[in-house]
Order: structure tokens, then sequence, then C-alpha cells
């Protein structure tokens, strides 16, 4: 991506027009809300305090919240989820400061092609590929081979430690999450990810949408499902709404509550439990006056994981709706794919 893709620095030439790369044809523009902020459809709010305070009756309910979420949305948010909110504000704070410095500093951490890592635009290959109105940051976390020292920022300073202690307090999030998960299915035990996974990988990735001055004509995210098995989102706190989500065929806007995780369901999952729990498709769309930040981690199986629908959730009237295949090969068919919609699973049929 060169000076001239860089959507911050296009936000400072303060053109009103927007470069041809990010016209979207007319079939893939977002219809813009008359009303702003966007009036907000509800995805499912899971308390996760009730799912700990050893009340069975609060713990059923939340369980069985959590079954209706993943089957219907694909997505939920998480209150009371354990992480210390000045932790969240701090993963902001120095994701801002990053994203705010100079382009020249930034470009010091690249996203080479072929490459998810570092500083620039994902899932871009062609010429003629539409671009995103975003500008991208991420870092492999987790196996620590995934970890390349010389795309870890020294500025700002505590950039680096604050997205150490962050990825660790949101690892738990995820192995807790999936363990609820797995009781909402009813059918295994409660460890059948966390036995299945491996040492899980994690990656981190900051996405910046600077203001746009045509929102209706731009996209920040392309349509995708994500290729993890869980994915934790937070959105900046003066964010505008960009989050959107693919309901019975409408793209709906979601906006967090204050201090709320959204999550939402990967490609694996959907897989796992052989189309039971959905992947659902989501976009992010851009503001013509608000900048908005979200600060992404996956969460997926170990590479060398061979995966498959679990056995349990095959039946006469739920037939096996795809293959078994190896999750590292999986994860580089997702990557070299551009983003659309939900094409990458049918890697898995
Ligand atoms: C994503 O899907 O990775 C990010 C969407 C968002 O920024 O809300
Ligand atoms: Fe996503």
């Amino acid at each position: 991506v060169g000076h001239i893709d860089d959507v911050q620095e296009l936000k400072k030439t303060k053109s009103p027009q927007i470069p041809e790369r990010f016209i979207r044809d007319s079939t893939e523009r977002p219809k813009l809300d008359k009303t702003d902020p966007p009036s907000c459809s509800n995805i499912p709010v899971i308390d996760f305090s009730k799912l700990c305070n050893g009340n069975k009756v609060d713990f059923c309910n939340e369980i069985f919240k959590i079954k209706i979420s993943c089957e219907e949305w694909g997505f939920f948010q998480v209150i009371n989820h354990e992480i210390d909110l000045e932790l969240l504000d701090k993963i902001e704070e120095v994701a801002n400061e990053f994203f705010m410095m100079p382009l020249e500093e930034k470009k010091k951490y690249p996203m080479n092609p072929g490459s998810v890592q570092g500083y620039g635009q994902a899932f871009v290959f062609s010429e003629n590929q539409k671009l995103d109105w975003c500008n991208m940051f991420a870092l492999g976390l987790e196996p620590h081979y995934l970890r390349n020292p010389k795309l870890w920022p020294t500025k700002p300073s505590d950039f680096s430690e604050t997205v150490e202690v962050y990825s660790r307090e949101v690892r738990k999030l995820c192995k807790n999450l999936l363990r609820y998960i797995a009781v909402s299915l009813e059918c295994c035990n409660e460890d059948v990810f966390e036995e299945m996974f491996g040492v899980a990988v994690q990656a981190v990735r900051m996405n910046y949408y600077p203001a746009c001055p045509r929102p209706d004509l731009a996209l920040g995210l392309s349509p995708h499902s994500d290729g993890s098995a869980l994915t934790v989102l937070q959105q900046g706190k003066g964010s505008s709404v960009g989050l959107q989500i693919l309901k019975d065929n409408t793209w709906i806007p979601v906006q967090p509550l204050a201090n709320a995780l959204i999550i939402n369901i990967g490609d694996t999952i959907e897989v796992l439990t052989n189309g039971r729990y959905k992947s659902v498709e989501h976009r992010a769309v851009t503001h013509r006056e608000k900048d908005r930040l979200s600060i992404v981690t996956f969460y997926a199986p170990s590479y060398e994981i061979e995966l498959g629908p679990m056995q349990e959730l095959i039946d006469d009237t739920n037939p096996c709706k795809y293959r078994r295949y190896n999750h590292g090969e999986y994860s580089k068919h997702y990557v070299t794919n551009k983003l659309q919609g939900k094409r990458t699973l049918e890697f898995a049929k």
C-alpha cells in the first residue's frame, strides 16, 4: 500500500472525493442510515458474572442465551467479563497513539505481501481489487513462534507490554467462553474445544477507520466471516457505530454497550458444530465525521490440528455438512484470499 492508499493520509488531504479504488460497486455500497447514530439492534447480552456466581438458575439462563446467540446471531456481547476496565482503556490508548504516529514511523512495521502481520492493509491481492477504508496493525501472539520481534513497536513505549497483558486476559476469556459454548451444545464435555485445539493460535488486529468523506460509496471492511474459532472485539470509546452483521439478509448495525466486548463465532466453530452454531457475515462501514477504532482478537486451534464436524452433532436429520481438513491449511487459504462473504468456508465443503 503506497502513501496514496493510506486512508489516514487521505483524510488529511481534506478532499471531498475518494480515490476510485475505494469506490464500491453499487451492489456493495452501504445504505446510509438516516438516523445518526443509527438505531442499533440489540445482539444478545451475556452477563459473564452470572456464569460464575455459583447460582444454578443464573448459570442455566446465561447458557441458554449463549445457545440462542450462537444459533441465531453468531454474535453476542459480554458484560462483567472480569477484564480490568483500565486495561481496556489502556489498550485503546496505545492503539490510538500508534495510529496517530507519522506514516514513516508506522511503516517501520510493514505488512509485507503474503503476510497478515504488521501495518497496512491485509487481504489485497490484485491491482483492481477495491480497498477498504481502514488501516490495520496486526500481530501474531501465540504460540510464540508466530511472533516476529521486528514487528513489535518500540513506540508508543508501553505498546508491546500492554498488548502482552491484554492478550493474556483475552485468552483466559476465550477459554472460558469456549467452555460455556461447549456446555450450551448439551452433547459434549465442557473441555471438548480445549482438548481438541492444542496450543491455541491467538492474534490481534487493530483496525483504524478514519472519517470518510463518502461513507455512501466506501466500506470500512469488506463483508466476511472470521476464520477463527472465536473472535473478541473491543470498540474504541469515542468511536462511531461501524460494525454491521448480516441477519435475515439485512445489514444491521451493532453498538456495543459500555465496557462490553463483542464476541463472534468463527468458521471453525461452525464446522465443528456441523453448522448448528453460525459464523455470521459482517462488515464495517465508515462515518462522515467520526473515526473508529476496533481491537480484534482471533482465537483458533493450533495449525496442525485436523478438524471436522463433531460426531455427536451428525445424525439422520443433520447430515454431515463439512469435510475434515487441516486447520493450518484452512488458515492459509483464508489469508491468501480476499475477504468475500462466507466464500472461504467453501474450502471445508
Ligand atoms: C473485523 O471484523 O475484523 C472488525 C470489524 C469491526 O471493526 O467492527
Ligand atoms: Fe471479522
